[in-house]
């Protein structure tokens, strides 16, 4: 059946949502990124549009199929997609859950040769484009980013929310075999305090954030 509901608690409303890893060439035939399976963005996208949103993905690369109703723009590199989600605006409600590679190298125009002594590559950051929202005029009235963490969770996505001027950041907790899995144990961290989730499905966390977002708007 059609699950888009234009007469849902979200109509009228405009989301965007990124989601999945960015690459980061090296040179035509070698990247960096993270490891990022797109699952729970692409979640998180399909609930909101499914409560009447209308929802701009913007999706490095994945192996997914586009959620239903949900307009979605592909993308590679970091650059890439904070040109996109600005493109994208204004947006009335975004949710940043892509892996973003947090550093980039100047990529080689020709393959790089092995000869024997390991290229020593440069790192530079990426733009962080949560960060760049949270200080935008454009700013979305509600700005959710996540957290992927291995340790002390609870006190680092706190940190990031005042830092990038988020008004929710869910915590991920990545230590164990999240990374393409299926479910996901997460913290809604908000100004309020803190909460903590079960055990979810990845649907499952994105069914609850959307309906948490209907309820705040
Ligand atoms: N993010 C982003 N652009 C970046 C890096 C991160 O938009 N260049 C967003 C992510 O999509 C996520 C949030 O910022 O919503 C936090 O990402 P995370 O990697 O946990 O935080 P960082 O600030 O990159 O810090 P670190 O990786 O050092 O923990
Ligand atoms: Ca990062």
């Amino acid at each position: 059946g059609n699950r888009i509901a234009p007469d849902g608690p979200l109509a009228g409303k405009h989301a965007l949502v990124t989601a999945g890893p960015t690459r980061e060439p090296i040179d035509p035939v070698r990247y960096i990124a993270n490891r990022s399976s797109g699952r729970q963005g692409f979640a998180i996208a399909e609930a909101l549009a499914a409560r009447g949103a209308r929802v701009t993905l913007v999706s490095g690369p994945v192996a997914l199929p586009t959620p239903p109703g949900v307009t979605r723009v592909d993308v590679e590199t970091a650059h890439e997609m904070a040109n996109a989600v600005a493109a994208a605006l204004p947006a009335d409600i975004a949710v940043m859950v892509a892996a973003v590679a947090d550093w980039r190298v100047e990529a080689a125009e020709q393959k790089i040769k092995k000869t024997g002594t390991a290229p020593a590559l440069q790192f530079q950051e990426t733009p962080d484009i949560l960060a760049m929202l949270g200080e935008s005029p454009r700013r979305p009235r509600l700005l959710i980013g996540f957290a992927a963490e291995t340790q002390d969770i609870v006190a680092h996505a706190i940190a990031k929310r005042t830092r990038k001027n988020a008004d929710w950041i869910v915590a991920n907790d990545v230590s164990g075999d999240v990374m393409g899995g299926e479910t996901n144990r997460v913290h809604l961290v908000t100004a309020d305090g803190v909460e903590d989730w079960e055990l979810l499905d990845k649907r499952e966390v994105g069914e609850r954030l959307a309906e948490r977002i209907g309820d705040a708007l």
